[in-house]
């Protein structure tokens, strides 16, 4: 889904070597269905060429405040006008300083005057500039203007040393950008996402555990989140790294996450049960390295609680959403599941298909309601289906 299409992004690129990580900010933007407009100034003209933006953005990329003999004059007011919102990336120390004193010396510092658009910035700079006690005097003061501040991160500079100061990752603006734009449906919502693979061990160096990736739920939790929700993520092992602004809490076992849900369960508005828990346990851990002096070993399983099918037997207020993994007659073992777990409406999915299941980016799932009724959604990216499933509960709660 193309999460800014019909939206106005300006862009305001001012002069740092991170100038050049804005053209992959500008064509992820592109991507998402934004219209985008780039103003540079010309500082930031040293760094890349005007020319890219506009071969990207396929608009013209304004520099100069008196540049063109056509409507020069009133360049400044429709490119104000254009903005739905405006993003300086990446934000050098003297454009900070200007913005915040109202300086309106070039294009880009009148454009930030003539707008009413909300302003998101990214500074990046060297360290030592950045935590001037006038920079960060300058970003309060536009902080408690309402302007954004994407935070600048730690690491390698172009001035060969280390720490904060990097332009935040292309992707982390995007997704600041998507943020800002989501509909807040899940406003004063509290969510909690189970995700991953829970593991039982067999003794100290050894575990039973599961192909779940985690994408899938950690992509829920991250939706959830950019709908307006305050989320909980309840995660066994997982290949992805956590989302930002989210509570997160990491578990190992079957028996560590249904502690861990139940004691957030009274409080919560929904719980997304996207988790692959496993459903035996070894009942005797042994607690040395078992070694291996026999030719053949068995090991004794017991049944894990089933945390969801408990989560339904003490519903009271919770939307419960279940995810069912299937290989053979998907839809009638998911309405199985529903009627079995008390649950409001599950995901399936068949995970025999290419392009479902376990690792992969994608998913072919189908969301089926208590009534019975089965939507059966295309081959889509996970995010996507994390999207759906998020409006899906932003309906019913
Ligand atoms: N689930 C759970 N606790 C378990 C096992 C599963 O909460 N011990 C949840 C999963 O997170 C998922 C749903 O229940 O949302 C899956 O249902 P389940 O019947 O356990 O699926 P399978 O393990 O595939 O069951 P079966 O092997 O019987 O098909």
């Amino acid at each position: 889904m193309n999460e800014l299409t019909g939206k106005n992004i300006l862009i305001g690129v001012t002069g740092g070597i991170a100038a050049y990580k804005v053209v992959e900010v500008v064509s992820r933007l592109k991507k998402l269905g934004a219209e985008v407009r780039v103003v540079m100034t010309r500082a930031a003209a040293e760094f890349v060429a005007p020319r890219t933006f506009q071969e990207i953005t396929k608009n013209p990329v304004s520099v100069e405040m008196f540049a063109g003999t056509v409507n020069f004059h009133v360049e400044h007011i429709a490119l104000a006008n254009f903005a739905d919102v405006l993003l300086i990336a990446p934000a050098t120390a003297n454009f900070l300083a200007k913005a915040a004193h109202g300086i309106a010396d070039d294009l880009l510092t009148t454009i930030v005057l003539a707008t009413t658009a909300p302003m998101m910035v990214a500074p990046s700079m060297n360290t030592r500039m950045l935590e001037h006690p006038a920079t960060q005097a300058n970003l309060k003061i536009l902080e408690n203007r309402g302007v954004k501040i994407i935070d600048a991160e730690i690491g390698l500079l172009a001035c060969g040393t280390s720490g904060k100061g990097r332009l935040s990752e292309p992707e982390n603006i995007c997704a600041e950008i998507v943020k800002f734009f989501a509909p807040k449906i899940l406003e004063g919502k509290k969510i909690l996402v189970t995700a991953g693979g829970t593991i039982e061990p067999i003794d100290p160096v050894r575990f039973i555990g599961n192909r779940s990736s985690g994408k899938m739920g950690y992509e829920i939790a991250k939706a959830a989140q950019i709908y307006g929700a305050e989320v909980i993520l309840i995660s066994g092992n997982a290949a992805v790294d956590a989302p930002d602004n989210v509570k997160f809490v990491k578990v190992e076992t079957a028996e560590q996450m249904r502690a861990a849900v139940l004691a957030e369960y009274e409080t919560v508005d929904a719980v997304i049960m996207s988790a692959a828990v496993s459903d035996y346990r070894v009942k005797n851990v042994a607690a040395q390295k078992i070694k291996k002096s026999n030719e053949t070993l068995t090991l004794e399983l017991v049944k894990n609680p089933d945390i969801l099918k408990e989560l339904g037997q003490h519903k009271s207020h919770q939307l419960l959403v279940g995810f069912a993994a299937e290989t053979e007659n998907v839809i009638e073992y998911a309405r199985g599941k529903i009627a079995e777990k008390n649950l409001d409406f599950i995901v399936a999915n068949d995970v025999s298909q290419e392009g479902a299941g376990f690792s992969v980016d994608t998913n072919i799932a189908s969301l089926i309601n208590r009534a019975g009724d089965v939507e059966n959604l295309p081959k889509m990216s996970k995010a996507e289906l994390a999207e759906r499933i998020i409006r899906r509960v932003a309906e019913s709660i």
